[in-house]
Formats: structure tokens, sequence, C-alpha cells
């Protein structure tokens, strides 16, 4: 034994020591907990985030025990040992931590995931049925109970089984409301599906969570979920079809949205703009955000997005649309009066 005392030494940052400061700054990211799936908000996510806890709790068995065999082996001199109490340690080791261990960890994790999965999969039958599709870098949302489309917020009501049919209409992007259900992709040429369902009536966020380009991060989207007859209230009135323009400078306004191209790319429902290439814009004053929850929906930010988006949002896929300040004001009267 050579001596470990350090007498009259004052305390060092020792590499336990450093891994702890380390490890506690970076939990500090964990704080926000805006949209944490931590913070389980519908029976899905529920399950999900009981697996969660299982699955850190046996992790954190397993590193433990691991931990504990490389502290011990690192002291280990050993050479005391005769060579049947090495044999006898060594058989002891091989069978506890290559049998026993991953079968004392694994049985129960397969059995929970089973369970949960199961639970997970079925209860479709008579969900709502909502399609979303990615476009870099928004979200499409289309209703086919009335063929109503919107953009970057999905309505849902509460306690309902609601079963998003997610395509992408480029690269692949990932669907994730982490509060309300679990990630899934979106891929080129294919559906996929995920079934959500809220308790309460709210907000929870959502992102794209797979790489798609320059503006991945700023892909975000709202799940709104309202009471059953709110939401009825809200599709019927999504679903009309714009409002005409009222007043001198709202219908100058719907002029030079005719003239400066706008209704190449977007669409009014109930006018000549029919453009498909951006969001659909028919109630746009309804909606919170501009620009997938990029900036929110007020005067200043529409004109600046109008003006110069790429400023805003670098990447995106709408151009510079310039023009004079008075026409920009009668655009901005007229789509504020999208509501
Ligand atoms: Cu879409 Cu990342």
């Amino acid at each position: 034994m050579t001596g470990r005392k350090r007498t009259g030494q004052k305390r060092r940052l020792t590499p336990p020591m450093a891994v702890l400061v380390v490890v506690t700054a970076l939990a500090t990211g964990c704080g926000d907990q805006e949209m944490g799936a931590l913070r389980p908000a519908g029976p899905d996510a529920e399950l999900l985030h009981g697996l969660f806890w299982v699955m850190l709790g046996l992790g954190l068995v397993v590193f433990v025990l691991v931990m504990m065999a490389f502290v011990r082996a690192a002291r280990a001199d050993g050479s005391e040992l005769d060579d049947d109490e090495q044999r006898r340690r060594s058989t002891r080791l091989v069978v506890g931590g290559g049998i026993v261990l991953p079968i004392v960890v694994l049985v129960p994790l397969t059995v929970t995931m089973m369970a949960v999965g199961s639970r997970l999969a079925p209860r479709l039958g008579d969900a709502y049925e909502i399609e979303v599709t990615s476009h870099q870098f928004w979200w499409e949302v289309h209703y086919p109970e009335t063929g109503m489309v919107t953009a970057n917020e999905i309505h849902i009501p509460v306690d309902t089984r609601v079963r998003l049919l997610l395509e992408t209409d480029d690269v692949i992007h990932s669907f994730w409301v982490p509060q309300l259900a679990g990630k899934i992709d979106m891929i080129p040429g294919q559906t996929t599906e995920v079934v959500i369902e809220a308790d309460d009536v709210g907000a929870h966020l959502g992102i794209c969570a797979e790489f798609c380009g320059v503006q991945h991060a700023r892909m975000r989207f709202e799940v709104i979920v309202h009471e059953r007859n709110d939401f009825r209230r809200w599709l019927d009135a999504q679903t009309a079809d714009a409002a005409p323009p009222v007043g001198e400078a709202a219908r100058r306004g719907m002029a030079v949205f005719a003239e400066r191209g706008c209704a190449a790319c977007h669409a009014v429902r109930g006018t000549d703009a029919v453009g498909d290439l951006g969001p659909d814009l028919t109630h746009l004053a309804s909606r919170r955000s501009l620009g997938a929850l990029t900036v929110p929906n007020r005067r200043g930010h529409l004109g600046g997005w109008i003006i110069d988006s790429q400023a805003v949002k670098p990447g995106n896929l709408m151009p510079p649309v310039p023009m004079p300040s008075e026409q920009l004001l009668d655009l901005i009267v007229y789509l504020e009066g999208l509501s």
C-alpha cells in the first residue's frame, strides 16, 4: 500500500470533480422545459416517458456496476492470489457480467418496450385524420374533412386520437412534438404516420428533428389543443374563403399582392391567388408566427419578411420582394385583414 494521505495539501480539481462540474454545467441546458419530453401532455407521451425512466434506471445500474468493476480492476494487485482463486474470480466475472447481468437488464427492458409498443400502435379506429407535408423549411397542414389548408400550426381537439399522415415535398424531415409523441421521419415517396392525443387545452412546440438544410433549426410548428366545440368553430372559420378587403388601403393592398407576383407562390382562397409553392395565406392574420415560428406575426415582422425574408431566415425559398413603402403598407393592411 502506498500512502494515499495527502495531509496539508490544498484540494485540487481532480478528474472526477472536473467531470462533475462539466456534467452540472451541461445539465443546466435541461432547464428550458418549453418542449421537454419529460413533461408529457398526452397518453402516448406518458407511455414513452415511463419507458425513458426504465431505460435510464437500467442504464444507470449497468454504468455503476461497470465503473465499480473498473475501479476494482485498476486498484487490484492480484499477485497475492493463488491460481485457483484467480480462476474462480474470472469465472464469476464472466458468468455474472456476461450472462446474469444482460438477462437481468435486457429481459425487463424488452418486456417493457414490447408492452409500450403494443399500447402505442392500436386505438386508431375512429381517429381524426390530418395530413402534414414538410417543406424546406415549413409545414403544410391539410384537413381532409373540409379540404382546408394552413401552415405551421396543427390545431386538434382535446382528448381525441389524432392520426397524422406525414409526407415530405423534398428531403427527409422528422416530425417531433416531444410532449405528445415520439419522433418519426418524413421520407420522400412514403407516407408515415403518428398518432397524437392531448389531455389538456394548450399549445405544444414541435420541431423538425432531422437535419434538412440551412434553416433546419427554424423549422418549427405548434400543436394547439382546443375544446372540441372550439375546434369545430376554428375549423369552420379556417375553411371559409378569405374575407374580402375592407377599406381603400386593403383594396389597394390586394392589387399589390397580384402585381408583385405573390399569387405565384401563395394561395388566398376565394381570390385569383392559387399558388402552392409557399404557405396558404387565406387566414394568415390568425396565425401566431411567420416563417415557421421564426418571428411573431406582427406588423413590423410581416413587413420585414415581405421586403427581405432572407435577412430574417437566410436560405428559405421566398425571394426578396422590394417595393415602395406606400405599397408595402397597403399590402400589410390587406394581409392583416386575412383573419
Ligand atoms: Cu426539416 Cu430539419
